[in-house]
């Protein structure tokens, strides 16, 4: 019960690596506020799920009213929605470009601008956004999404000084996965997720459990040393 009591906002939890951190937090005793894009139902009074376009800035405003109408509150934030819209950069659409950019890049920002002072006046929380290996190693066909993650990271060391600035108890954390076996891989070839498998140490993709693992970790007092972080999660992964 590591969250026991605890409130969390999930980014990106109707499916996926979120919809896997959301169930772990709840196992571990927290209360969950799940957003995404699509309707999701719960039957789990532990659990509310809501709807928000997380690049939409003012949907993000409403949303966070809401959250902040059934609790007080919020002591982690994750932000896991993302998409990819891939394309050498000849064929990359201006379109496929500025969409990655909002829902990955704006879409954290948004939340974390409209959560994280919350957090600071009231001198607690942790604040953990999913990057990729991609933005840290660069990926063929990925400038945009390679840009997003990139920028997570930035954006996730800046707000790790900001928000403690006075000494307040913020983390700010980023967790970068490997390949992980969701909805968003199954655009990619076989023979080319077969690649990704041989790159890694483990010579296997992630499971979504790997991923939640580890946002749990540092989402927990068990990480209270650890801030400005970047944890890689890709079974020793090298692109
Ligand atoms: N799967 C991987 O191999 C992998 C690897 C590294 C990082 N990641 C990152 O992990 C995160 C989760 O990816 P996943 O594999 O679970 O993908 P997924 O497609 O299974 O889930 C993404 C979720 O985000 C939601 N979403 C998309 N756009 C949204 C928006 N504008 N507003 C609100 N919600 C929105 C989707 O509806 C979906 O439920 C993403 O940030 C992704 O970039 C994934």
């Amino acid at each position: 019960m590591l969250l026991k009591d605890k409130i969390a906002v999930v980014t990106g939890a109707g499916n996926g690596i979120g919809k896997s951190i959301a169930d772990l937090f709840l196992e571990n005793g927290a209360k969950v506020v799940g957003l995404d894009i699509v309707d999701c139902a719960s039957d789990n009074p532990d659990l509310t799920m809501l709807k928000v376009n997380v690049s939409d800035f003012n949907d993000c405003q409403r949303v966070v009213e809401e959250i902040f109408k059934l609790y007080d509150h919020v002591d982690v934030l994750v932000n896991c929605a993302g998409i990819t819209r891939d394309a050498m950069t000849k064929k990359m659409t201006e379109e496929q470009f500025d969409q990655v950019i909002s829902v990955n890049l704006k879409g954290v920002w948004n939340l974390t601008k409209m959560i994280g002072p919350a957090m600071q006046e009231r001198g607690y929380g942790s604040i953990i956004s999913i990057s990729s290996v991609v933005g840290i190693y660069g990926n063929i066909g990925q400038s945009n999404y390679a840009a997003t993650k990139a920028g997570v990271i930035g954006m996730t060391k800046s707000w790790a000084k900001e928000f403690a600035r006075k000494g307040e108890n913020v983390r700010v954390n980023a967790v970068a996965p490997g390949y992980t076996m969701t909805n968003m891989m199954k655009t990619v070839p076989e023979d080319l997720l077969n690649k990704f498998k041989g790159l890694t140490m483990l010579g296997r993709l992630a499971e979504p459990i790997e991923i939640a693992n580890a946002v749990l970790f540092l989402a927990s007092d068990m990480s209270s040393y650890i801030t400005g972080e970047v944890l890689n999660v890709n079974g020793g992964m090298r692109l």
